[in-house]
C-alpha cells in the first residue's frame, strides 16, 4: 500500500519547500492544499480517516505547514479533535520550520555541551523558532533568558512555556544592556531574530566570557550576532563555538525528513516541538 502525505498548508500556496522535504523523505504521494484553515480542512481529515481501514491509516499521514505558526497550531487542533477511536492518521506539524529549526539548533549545542545544564539566552526569543528553542531547553533543565525588544512579549512567551512546562526556568529579558547582562552568565546563545536583524556586533556579544556555544539562525545578512558567518559550523573563535544558519541548515533538513519518514510508523503519532526534538536526538 503506497504512503500518502497530505499537506495542509495555511498559505494560498502550499509550501514547495515543505513538498520537496516530503519527497525526499519518501513520501509516494503527496496531496497538497492551500489555504486551509479550521473551517474548512473537515473534508480534507474525514477523507485521511474513512478511506483505509484501522490497520492500513498509518500509511496516510497528515502534515502541517504555512508562515503563520500561530495558524498552523490551531489547524492541528482542530485537526486532532476530528479524530475518535483508532480511526485517525499521524500528524505533524511545522509551520515555517519552526519546530524542526529549534530543534536542529539545540541539537547542534548538545555536540559541545550538555543543554539541560546551561544557561541560555534567545535573542528574539518571541518568534516561532525563537520561543521552541526556549521551550526545548526549558524542557531538558536548562535556565532560559527570552529576549524581546517588549518585556510584555518576552513573559507571554515564558507563560505560554510555562503551561508546556510547569517546572521551566523561564524569564523574561529586554534587549541591549538586559540582555548583555544574561549573557554574561550563560553558556549558550540562539539568535533567532527577524532576518536581517542583528542583535550586537561581534566586539559587544563576545565579551561574555562564560559563553561555549553561539548560534545564529538568521540567513540574511547582517547576521544577528555579528562575526557569525552563515556557513559557519562549529567553528571555534575566541573560545565560543559558533554556527551560522545554513551551518545548522543541514540537521534541520535531516530532523524534517526523519520526522515524515516518523509519521508512516504509526497511525497515532502527533509531531510538534516535544516529540520533533525527540526524533531529533536519534538521528
Ligand atoms: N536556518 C534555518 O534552517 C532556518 C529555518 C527557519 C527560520 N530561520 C530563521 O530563523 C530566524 C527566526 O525565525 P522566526 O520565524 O522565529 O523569526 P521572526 O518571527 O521573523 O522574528 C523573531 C523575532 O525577532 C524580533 N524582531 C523582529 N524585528 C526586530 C528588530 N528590528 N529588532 C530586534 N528584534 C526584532 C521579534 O521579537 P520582538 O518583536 O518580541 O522583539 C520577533 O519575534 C529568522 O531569521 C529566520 O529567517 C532559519
Amino acid at each position: 500500500m503506497k504512503t500518502i502525505l497530505i499537506q495542509l498548508d495555511t498559505d494560498p500556496h502550499p509550501s514547495t519547500f515543505d513538498r520537496v522535504v516530503a519527497i525526499d523523505a519518501g513520501a509516494e504521494e503527496l496531496f497538497s492544499y492551500g489555504g486551509v484553515t479550521p473551517d474548512n480542512v473537515t473534508g480534507l481529515v474525514h477523507g485521511a480517516m474513512f478511506t483505509r481501514g484501522p490497520g492500513d491509516l498509518k500509511n496516510t499521514a497528515i502534515f502541517i505547514g504555512g508562515s503563520q505558526v500561530e495558524a498552523g497550531e490551531a489547524l492541528l487542533k482542530k485537526v486532532t479533535k476530528l479524530f475518535f477511536g483508532p480511526i485517525r492518521v499521524s500528524v505533524m506539524m511545522d509551520s515555517n520550520g519552526s519546530n524542526t529549526t529549534a530543534a536542529a539548533a539545540v541539537r547542534a549545542a548538545a555536540r559541545h555541551l550538555d543543554p539541560g545544564h546551561t544557561t541560555a539566552v534567545i535573542l528574539g526569543g518571541t518568534g516561532p523558532v525563537g520561543h521552541r528553542a526556549a521551550q526545548i531547553l526549558a524542557s531538558l533543565g536548562a535556565t532560559v533568558h527570552v529576549s524581546s525588544r517588549s518585556k510584555d512579549r518576552a513573559e507571554a512567551t515564558c507563560a505560554a512555556i510555562r503551561k508546556v512546562v510547569p517546572e521551566g526556568k523561564v524569564s523574561p529579558c529586554g534587549l541591549g544592556d538586559e540582555a548583555l547582562a544574561a549573557l554574561e552568565g550563560a553558556q549558550f546563545v540562539i539568535a533567532a531574530g527577524a532576518a536581517g536583524v542583528e542583535f550586537f556586533d561581534e566586539a559587544t556579544w563576545s565579551r561574555s566570557k562564560a559563553l561555549q556555544v553561539a548560534i545564529d539562525l538568521n540567513a540574511v545578512a547582517p547576521a544577528g550576532l555579528g562575526g557569525i558567518g552563515i556557513t559557519d559550523k562549529a567553528v571555534s573563535k575566541d573560545g565560543t563555538i559558533r554556527y551560522g544558519a545554513i551551518g545548522v541548515g543541514g540537521t534541520k533538513m535531516k530532523i524534517h525528513r526523519a520526522a515524515v519518514q516518523k509519521l508512516f510508523e504509526s497511525n497515532d503519532a502527533i509531531l510538534d516541538t516535544a516529540a520533533i526534538y525527540e526524533i531529533a536526538k536519534t538521528l
